[in-house]
């Protein structure tokens, strides 16, 4: 990532009006020439600008992602993005990043693929990802706190997801237990946490896939995908919703830290699963029953019929039917 091309287009984007080259280049520290260089560098990679006499304005990011163009969109001061990768193609942005992770690379590093070829899902699924139109990236985190902890991000980042995504959409954004985001009913993305573990240390990698400009979903996930031009019906400008998706990921994990009981109340209030019947496959195990809460540990809290009360960690829900039944 060049930082001195973030900071042109970071002060480009923000004053959002041409700006004056000359006062621009005293700005970033070089001269007018090197900052015409750069700029004509940046419109071979994609950026656009309208010039007017001494003026300069961005006038459209590239259609694909590019590392300066999140990182300008992101404010200067942030946990999330301070290193950003875009790799053409990965098998899965999620073992890159642990790669990443066993190398020492720092907290808040994100990798995103244009194309994944084996993207892995949660309970050992397939994640389509080949084509460019949605967003797939992993965070690599080294959280400080008890690892036993560490499983609650995967909610924290759904919540992020479902904030960012609302903003977008400008419509109700669900989440599904443990953190699918739903919208009208239908999966707009997932989350696949995975951790690496070594005497109390490691770092946690948060795979996060987001259906964006998609239109067409392969035949298995046809009737229960949606993306956000689907919803929208626009196309969305790539850089833009990743730096949306890394800023809610960024305040949902503040949250997370600082009031994890405010999080759950509001992932809660969210599910489309809390107040129905539901049926949840853990393993070997089916659980049914009647879906009454988050739990202290982020499962889901199920009454059986013999009234029995139950977290359930980890699984994959069914709702079996749509009656909602008082709690
Ligand atoms: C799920 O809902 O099953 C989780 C899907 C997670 C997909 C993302 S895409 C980026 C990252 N790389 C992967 O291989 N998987 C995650």
């Amino acid at each position: 990532m060049n930082v001195t091309d973030v900071s042109i287009l970071r002060r480009l984007n923000e004053a959002g009006s041409p700006l004056d080259l000359s006062a621009l280049a005293e700005d970033v520290h070089m001269s007018q020439g090197t900052l015409t260089e750069r700029l004509a560098e940046l419109a071979r990679c994609g950026f656009q600008f309208s010039y007017d006499k001494s003026e300069v304005e961005l006038a459209g990011l590239p259609d694909l992602l590019v590392p300066e163009a999140i990182a300008a969109l992101l404010g200067v001061e942030r946990e999330l993005g301070t290193e950003i990768l875009v790799l053409r193609e990965t098998k899965s942005t999620n073992d890159y990043a642990a790669r990443l992770g066993m190398g020492g690379s720092r907290h808040g590093t994100v990798v995103f693929a244009i194309r994944q070829t084996e993207g892995r899902g949660r309970l050992g699924r397939t994640w389509y990802s080949s084509s460019p139109e949605g967003l797939w990236f992993s965070l690599l985190l080294r959280p400080v706190e008890p690892v036993a902890r560490w499983p609650r991000l995967a909610l924290a980042a759904g919540l992020g997801i479902a904030r960012a995504t609302e903003r977008l959409v400008s419509r109700p954004v669900s989440i599904k237990w443990p953190n699918d985001v739903m919208i009208d009913q239908r999966k707009l993305a997932g989350i696949l946490l995975e951790s690496r573990v070594q005497e109390d240390e490691g770092f946690v990698v948060l795979g996060i896939g987001i259906n964006v400009n998609s239109v067409v979903f392969p035949e298995e996930i046809a009737g229960i995908a949606t993306s956000l031009k689907l919803v929208k019906r626009r196309t969305f400008q790539m850089n833009r919703v990743a730096a949306d998706m890394l800023s809610g990921l960024e305040s949902a994990i503040r949250l997370y830290r600082e009031d994890f009981d405010a999080l759950l109340e509001e992932c809660a209030q969210r599910d489309i699963l809390i107040g129905s019947h539901v049926e949840i496959r853990s393993g070997t195990e089916i659980f049914a029953g009647q879906a009454m809460q988050l739990g202290s540990h982020g499962g889901l809290v199920v009454r059986s019929a013999d009234g029995k009360k139950q977290e359930i960690l980890y699984g994959e829900a069914t709702l079996r039917n749509h009656m909602p039944v008082v709690l």
